[in-house]
């Protein structure tokens, strides 16, 4: 009875074991994607808020983004790729369809 008891508590510690490095190897992933990719909405109010007042995303519709993008993009030198994220969030949030 006393040598069944330890072996399932076995199974328990190492099932323990495996989680926990699941656990820690998905964090690492997870800390990464973090740092590496920023959405468009987090580069928006990091970026928009350098110079004035962080634009309303409801202030404009699809095309004028388009418009204010590019030109935001070349005042404030926003790479490609991250004003694209930040115009598709703004045209996302804007409200219309
Ligand atoms: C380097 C400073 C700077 C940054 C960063 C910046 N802006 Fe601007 N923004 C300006 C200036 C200066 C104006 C005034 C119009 C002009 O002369 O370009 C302006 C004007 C605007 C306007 C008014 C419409 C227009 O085109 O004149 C909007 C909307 C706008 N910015 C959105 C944004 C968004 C969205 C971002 C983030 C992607 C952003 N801005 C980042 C400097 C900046």
């Amino acid at each position: 009875m006393g040598s069944r008891v330890l072996i399932r508590n076995k199974s328990i510690v190492i099932a323990g074991i495996f989680l926990t490095i699941a656990f820690w190897l998905y964090g690492c992933k997870a800390t990464e994607k973090v740092v590496t990719e920023k959405s468009g909405a987090e580069l928006w109010s990091q970026q928009c808020s350098r110079c004035h007042n962080m634009p309303d995303p409801t202030a404009y519709q699809d095309d004028k983004w388009e418009t204010v993008a590019m030109h935001m993009k070349v005042r404030a030198n926003i790479s490609d790729k991250e004003i694209k994220l930040i115009k598709e969030f703004l045209q996302s949030a804007n409200g219309e369809e």
